[in-house]
């Protein structure tokens, strides 16, 4: 066992609009998790930018790294091990972290092993259950299914162990936090969507407009967000979409917002735990189900899944918020986890965007 060597971790994230770094000690203990957002940049462009982005990141890189220790009370060369998020990610965002960990490698004289971005964000679950001493990270419960739902992917895993995730399907188009940022764009409320449309639907009826529940019945894992973005464009712009006549969207008043809100955040909501709810139905063996990355955050999916889970008496592993959006320290968990089993990157290590 390796466990001794690596007391402490730095995991870092750098994949797309947060620079993160955090320090995990034992693989399980988050001493800390500083997380530079970017929101406040792409706010205006509706979206993220990379150029933006990359910059930003170079300039936030060494005084999170610094945070990071600092907040965990250790130097740097207390650190043992260097993690990485390699892949997938934004190319620019990607090289930058990637030549940080290599840089920190070199000079600290110390391993880097390269992680899955997505794979981190699963783990996460594991990471946090151990965290809370609900279960250690041997006594985690296998075989489970994982979705992924973030602001770049969506994705249904079924996990066979921490190493072995089988993807069961993914979107073929929007991913579910995409569907997200799109929709607030739609409805004129503010980046990132996620968090808008959740508290414009607080005050809304999700019943008073019937979206579609994309691809539940297409009898595999695969998800389709981008019709459903259309069919809220369409009733955003009244019987007279698609032409001259179409209804403007500053025509809208807050409570029509509000019921556009809730109506979607309950299709997409619906659409995601439909597919969950298939799996289970298909593997029967299943132990828990784990939930994470951004659109995690989401109250009502927390709920409706917590229900799901509860139906069919699994455990529902969820993150907490920190933990749900891109962060380090799924990364140091990650890394932590992976170096038991696999020898450590080589600085040829590349950042691969898909
Ligand atoms: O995992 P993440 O931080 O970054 C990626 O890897 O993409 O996810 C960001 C996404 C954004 O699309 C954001 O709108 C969404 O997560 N998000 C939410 C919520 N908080 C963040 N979506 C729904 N409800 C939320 N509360
Ligand atoms: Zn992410």
């Amino acid at each position: 066992m390796t466990t001794m060597k690596y007391q402490f971790t730095l995991g870092i994230e750098t994949t797309c609009d947060e620079t993160s770094f955090a320090v995990v000690k034992d693989g399980v203990d988050i001493r800390s998790n500083v997380v530079a957002s970017q929101e406040e940049l792409h706010r205006k462009f509706g979206g993220v930018v990379p150029e933006v982005a990359c910059r930003a990141h170079v300039e936030a890189i060494l005084p999170v790294f610094q945070e990071a220790c600092d907040q965990a009370e250790i130097s740097f060369d207390q650190i043992d091990l260097i993690g990485v998020a390699h892949t997938p990610g934004l190319i620019g965002s990607l090289l930058i972290g990637t030549q940080a960990a290599k840089a920190l490698s070199m000079s600290l004289n110390i391993p880097l092993i390269g992680v899955n971005h997505l794979q981190s964000h699963l783990y996460s679950c594991a990471l946090t259950a151990a965290d809370q001493n609900r279960f250690s990270l041997n006594e985690f419960p296998f075989p489970q299914i994982g979705l992924v739902v973030s602001g770049g992917h969506t994705g249904i895993y079924l996990l066979h162990s921490h190493r072995e995730y089988e993807l069961l399907g993914k979107t073929v188009d929007d991913a579910a936090g995409e569907a997200f940022d799109k929709v607030a764009a739609l409805l004129s409320l503010p980046y990132p969507g996620g968090p808008s449309i959740q508290s414009a639907a607080k005050d809304g009826d999700p019943d008073v407009y019937d979206f579609p529940r994309p691809m539940l019945d297409s009898g595999d894992y695969r998800f389709s967000f981008s019709g459903l973005k259309t069919a809220v464009l369409y009733e955003i712009e009244g019987p007279g979409s698609q032409t001259k006549d179409a209804r403007d969207r500053d025509d809208l008043s807050e409570s029509e917002v509000q019921n556009l809100a809730a109506s979607f955040q309950e299709a997409t909501v619906d659409t995601l735990l439909g597919k969950v709810q298939q799996a289970l139905k298909e593997y029967p063996d299943i132990s828990g189900c784990s939930l994470a990355g951004g659109v995690a955050a989401n109250e009502r999916l927390r709920e409706k899944a917590r229900s799901l889970c509860e139906e069919h008496d699994i455990p529902l592993f969820i993150p907490p918020l920190s933990l749900c959006t891109d962060n380090g320290a799924m990364i140091a968990g990650r890394a932590y986890q992976k170096i038991q089993h696999s020898p450590p990157s080589s600085l040829e290590i590349e950042a691969i965007p898909t």
